[in-house]
């Protein structure tokens, strides 16, 4: 066992001030070490969010704390039955660890692996996900002997060092190429009207990011998901921006949406951006975007940044952001390992410390 502390499983919901108080410094700490200069989520909202059930999946924290330290964090989740998508996702397993950079080196995040394994057999998951941004975190998990199955990155636009020129010409130039599509800009929750048609396209659309060699189920949007992500953004104040294109028959072509919120008013967040296979190289892309830049440029003139996250292969989605002026930020992996891989890593565990 880990000196000085053992692995409890943390109840978000009666946790008391002593669990937040460690909870905080540990979050505050893990983004000093990832992402110092942004803003950290003040601590009642973070709260809030953690102290919401998600109505799709099943959601394990634990953390191994020592006199008021939280030492380490392990979280992890499934899908749930009988949801949308469970058909296809019920194999995966998500799981996140982190140990406090003083305490690495020590065995601490190994002493997960074997709740990990038990988790995962409770729900007959065969395949675990762990990403990492981390140097530390890329050792580990090919110590793990998890294989690198999707590379990305968090890229990011000065917004000082925009082309407006530019992003009026695609603007332009879109409704020029397509004259019988209709661009609709949303601010704020979308018309619960327009859901049930809005839920499957957006997840056709989902369905064609490229995920490179990660083991994914479908992504399933419907109306309740969509209830429950607008109650999520509500809880901080985060306000979503939807851009769509749509065809004479009613189709929607394109979208792409962003998030901006006052508590990190400095940078909005570029989320989904998908145009349909058949409706591709018409400028739909480029068009929808500048629209966005443009429309958020007016509404939060004092915003810096944007940022997205983009797979390395998807080379559409780089070339449109490589235009605008994003530049990496800060790459990430996602990993994956079989559950008899790691139960295999799991029973050298012993023989390892002794
Ligand atoms: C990744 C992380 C959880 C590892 O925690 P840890 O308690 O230091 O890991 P362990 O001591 O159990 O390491 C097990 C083995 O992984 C390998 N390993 C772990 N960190 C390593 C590093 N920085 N460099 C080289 N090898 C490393 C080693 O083989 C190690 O065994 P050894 O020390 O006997 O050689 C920790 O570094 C961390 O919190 N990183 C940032 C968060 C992160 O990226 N999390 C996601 C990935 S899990």
């Amino acid at each position: 066992m880990v000196a000085g502390g053992v692995p409890a499983r943390v109840d978000l919901k009666s946790a008391g001030a002593d669990f937040w108080k460690r909870y905080h410094a540990y979050r505050a700490l893990r983004h000093e070490e990832s992402r110092p200069n942004d803003p950290l989520r003040p601590a009642d909202i973070e709260e809030m969010r953690l102290k919401r059930d998600s109505p799709f999946d099943i959601e394990y924290r634990y953390e191994i704390a020592t006199d008021g330290v939280l030492l380490s964090w392990f979280s992890g989740s499934t899908s749930k039955p009988g949801t949308a998508g469970h058909e296809s996702n019920k194999h995966l397993f998500w799981s996140d660890i982190y140990v406090r950079p003083d305490h690495r080196r020590q065995g601490i995040a190994s002493t997960w692996l074997p709740l990990l394994l038990e988790l995962m057999d409770a729900h007959g998951c065969s395949v675990v996900g762990i990403g990492t941004e981390e140097v530390s975190g890329h050792a580990f998990l090919r110590w793990l002997g998890a294989e690198p199955k999707l590379s990305g990155a968090e890229n990011r636009l000065k917004l000082a060092d925009v082309n407006w020129g530019m992003v009026q010409r695609w603007i332009d130039e879109g409704s020029q190429r397509s004259p019988q599509t209709r661009l609709e800009v949303y601010d704020g929750h979308l018309p619960e009207a327009m859901w049930a048609d809005f839920a499957p396209q957006l997840s056709s659309l989902l369905n064609t990011i490229p995920f490179e060699n990660l083991d994914i189920g479908e992504i399933v949007v419907t109306p309740d998901h969509m209830r429950d992500w607008y109650a999520r953004l509500d809880l901080g104040d985060e306000r979503q921006h939807t851009v769509l294109t749509r065809e004479p028959d009613g189709v929607i072509s394109a979208i792409t949406d962003t998030t901006w919120a006052p508590h990190r008013a400095s940078i909005i967040e570029q989320r989904f951006t998908g145009v349909r296979p058949d409706a591709r190289g018409r400028g739909l892309g480029k068009w929808i975007k500048a629209t966005m830049l443009a429309h958020l440029h007016e509404l939060y003139p004092d915003a810096k940044w944007v940022a997205t996250e983009n797979a390395g292969s998807n080379a559409p989605m780089l070339a449109i952001n490589k235009k605008l002026g994003y530049k990496e930020y800060r790459a990430s992996t996602e990993y994956q390992i079989g559950r008899d891989d790691l139960a295999a890593r799991v029973k050298g565990l012993p023989a390892r410390k002794s």
